[in-house]
């Protein structure tokens, strides 16, 4: 029996295990002006993953698993705004099935919790893709990136959608909010190294923080959402040209634009620091800022180096990326 939704319920095989896996991300430039309408660039980091399986269970119910949060619990157990139960239920109304088999849905990621690199996004998705698939249904991309947007709300009440989006198409996009996500093409590879400062920052705050600041002088603010719109629209054309190593330059703009928003801090600034002394030829923030990542823009031969410095200056962990 086919349903309006497309779910065949006697396709769906309840004894099958379905996995689905989602990488991390990191904004290249844009953050926090792309909430206000400019654009951004962001790639995926594929060396971090969140992944979700699900399979029948035992016990009645609808268990939800997340170790690393050190969650187990029946879904009509947590609260509407749980984030990992709002994207289930979301699945399930999606769907149109009232009546949910008896499962587990199991969640495990290696992406730095509240550092910038999207690990909330990226729980969604894999948490949408595998229990839809083992309800017997692949959703679109479009419909997942929608169905984890909502979830984002409830992460940081006013998100742009740019990590949903980079995260479920899993590519380098140039992204304005609103509008259907353009893929950002790679000329030529380049190498980034990211520092964690090791400090989390829910990027619920310095969203906020930052709304705060343009409630109270939207002039002054527009014009700096402006200069950082600039610097995207040069850094696309850098990439799309393979023209990368003028990328440095525009990260330490960025980062400035960044400190100006506030949403710098200390650590931020002394990783970006170290890593420019090791010869990097660029670096910034990445994400909401305050803590969290930072990256830094290498010759590839470099990378090491500039992962070294930055251990040394207080980062509490590295990944060296390339970006293609
Ligand atoms: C978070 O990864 C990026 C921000 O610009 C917030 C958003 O776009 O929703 C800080």
């Amino acid at each position: 029996m086919v349903d309006d939704s497309g779910y065949d319920r006697q396709a769906a095989d309840w004894s099958a295990r379905m996995t689905a896996s989602a990488p991390g991300k990191i904004i290249l430039f844009g953050e926090h002006a792309v909430v206000y309408g400019r654009p951004a660039l962001a790639v995926p980091v594929t060396e971090v993953r969140a992944t979700a399986s699900v399979q029948r269970s035992t016990d009645p119910g609808v268990w939800l698993e997340a170790p690393v949060i050190g969650l187990r619990a029946e879904l009509s157990c947590l609260p509407q705004d749980h984030p990992l139960a709002a994207a289930v239920r979301s699945v399930f109304s999606t769907l149109d099935i009232e009546t949910p088999p008896d499962c587990v849905i199991h969640v495990d990621s290696t992406i730095p919790v509240a550092s910038g690199l999207g690990s909330g996004a990226a729980v969604s998705v894999a948490v949408i893709r595998a229990l839809a698939a083992y309800l017997g249904h692949r959703l679109p991309d479009e419909r997942v990136s929608a169905l984890a947007y909502e979830i984002e709300k409830l992460h940081h009440g006013t998100p742009s959608g740019i990590d949903n989006t980079v995260i479920t198409y899993a590519q380098p996009v140039y992204f304005v909010r609103g509008q259907a996500m353009e893929r950002l093409q790679v000329g030529a590879p380049f190498t980034l190294v990211i520092g964690n400062s090791g400090i989390p920052a829910p990027t619920k705050e310095s969203v906020g923080d930052v709304r705060r600041l343009w409630e109270a002088d939207p002039p002054r603010w527009e014009k700096v959402f402006d200069q950082i719109a600039d610097i995207v629209r040069r850094a696309r054309e850098l990439i799309e040209n393979g023209a990368w190593r003028g990328l440095g330059k525009l990260m330490d703009t960025n980062h400035a634009l960044l400190q100006e928003l506030t949403v710098s801090s200390e650590a931020l600034d002394r990783l970006v620091e170290a890593a420019r002394r090791a010869g990097a030829l660029g670096a910034k923030l990445s994400g909401g800022g305050r803590g969290g990542n930072m990256i830094a823009l290498v010759e590839r031969q470099n990378a090491p180096v500039v992962a070294e410095a930055l251990l040394a200056a207080g980062a509490t962990q590295t990944m060296i990326t390339q970006v293609d």
